[in-house]
């Protein structure tokens, strides 16, 4: 008799990943009561109960119906839990279920895709090859995760969540920025199992030499540039940057306030004084160009920061990750909600790109110059409506990931997109100059 043992490897992985994304949904669908489960915090967001079962109706329709070839259990919400229909600050209007119905549906749907994952076969199919499907759903829930983290931050009221203190940070002897050679290098992916469809494919990008900041723009950097009056001087911003802040008042990053002469931010119901050596979070694409200008610099190039991030010009080789090809671990990066902020900067010199950039995965998304487009040879999987709707010049791309994002969905290819005005997001940015 032969084991196929990557076919068991690769069910492993697809129920671990899984499993792990279901304890933190629990987590925070479990931390608050129901009346908090069900009310909207903010216009942005989804109440979380339509969270919660809208990962349960995704599972449902890829994993048991499409993967699995299973009949509905509930085809009549389909269309409530259906993003595209209904817009976030309609959801709560919707006859959602109610949160024990809303816990049960997820729990059951999740029991059967176990089995579904028992018996299907991972490979044969493009959705089925290296358990994809498994992966993308994984995903899905992960993302919704760190939307609901997002809603945790909006609520008001006392703290529901806890975590421990990221670990020190030490910039000893780091230069402010690293010098990226002019050349070629390999952008995307093709062979990564789990990539979504617009990190695909791999293809060469010619990228002339430039500057990019070692570690993120920190919260004491960019509070040189608001007491700097940089919030009341057009000359910073992009024109629609300079109408949304005039527009809404704003004079600094979503969260903050100053009292005393001191600047104190709102964490996850915590009120405490803004740490000057963390990255700066909360801040527009708009309001992370303005910075960067002001600095005399710019937002580097999505292509720029992946060259940055990937590229070993020892070896001309694209990495999966800064480190090397090696998954994340706890001394790498700052991923998956275990600390419940961005760490200071120099807190994971393990995490260093070949070329010394460091913190480029984890702590913050950070923002790009670049909007949201396809690759040369993109092709939409497996729906249109995963990325292909979105591209062109309204969103602007953010790399890297945050705190608040789940190693299974981080990447050194791993693209996000949000609209330029979006700050409730946990983005952050650092800047590059020309040579
Ligand atoms: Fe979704």
């Amino acid at each position: 008799m032969t084991v196929d043992t990557s076919s068991e490897e690769l069910r492993r992985r697809a129920v671990d990943t899984l499993t792990r994304a279901r304890d933190r949904t629990t987590l925070l669908t479990s931390s608050v009561e129901d009346n908090d489960l069900t009310a909207q915090h903010s216009p942005l967001m989804s109440p979380l109960v339509w969270d919660l079962a809208h990962i349960g109706n995704q599972e449902e329709q890829w994993l048991l119906r499409t993967v699995g070839g299973r009949d509905a259990i509930r085809p009549d919400i389909d269309s409530i839990y259906d993003a595209f229909e209904h817009p976030r600050s309609e959801r709560p209007t919707l006859p959602l279920l109610a949160p024990a119905e809303a816990r049960a549906y997820a729990a059951d749907v999740r029991n059967r895709v176990i089995d579904v994952i028992e018996r299907t076969p991972l490979h044969g199919a493009p959705l089925l090859d290296a358990g994809f499907a498994f992966g993308m759903i994984a995903q899905h829930e992960q993302q919704h995760d760190e939307t609901m983290l997002i809603t945790h931050q909006l609520r008001r009221g006392p703290a529901a969540l806890t975590a421990p203190r990221p670990p020190a940070g030490d910039t000893t002897g780091l230069p402010s920025e690293v010098l990226v050679p002019a050349g070629r290098f390999t952008m995307g992916t093709t062979a990564e199992p789990w990539a979504l469809d617009n990190e695909r494919p791999a293809h060469q990008r010619l990228v002339p030499a430039f500057f990019i900041d070692t570690v993120p723009v920190t919260n004491g950097a960019y509070l040189h540039f608001v007491e700097d009056g940089g919030y009341a001087q057009e000359r910073w911003w992009a024109p629609e940057g300079w109408a949304q802040i005039r527009q809404h008042g704003i004079t600094a990053p979503l969260f903050w306030r100053q009292e005393g002469g001191q600047w104190l931010r709102r964490r996850f119901g915590v009120t405490e004084a803004v740490p000057a050596d963390e990255p700066v979070l909360h801040v527009s694409w708009y309001e992370a160009d303005a910075y960067a200008r002001w600095a005399g610099r710019r937002l580097p190039s999505e292509e720029e920061w992946e060259k940055a991030a990937r590229h070993d010009p020892a070896t001309g080789r694209t990495l999966r990750y800064p480190w090397g090809d090696g998954e994340p671990t706890p001394e790498h990066a700052n991923l998956g909600q275990r600390h419940l902020q961005p760490a200071p900067v120099g807190s994971y010199p393990k995490g260093a790109s070949p070329l010394g950039v460091q913190q480029l995965i984890g702590d913050v998304w950070e923002w790009t110059s670049s909007d949201f487009l396809p690759y040369p040879g993109f092709v939409p999987f497996p729906y249109r409506e995963y990325s292909e709707v979105f591209f062109g010049s309204e969103h602007k791309v953010l790399r890297g990931g945050s705190f608040a994002v789940d190693a299974v969905a981080c990447r050194g290819t791993f693209r996000n997109w949000d609209l330029p005005v979006r700050r409730q997001i946990f983005s952050g940015f650092r800047t590059a100059r020309d040579v």
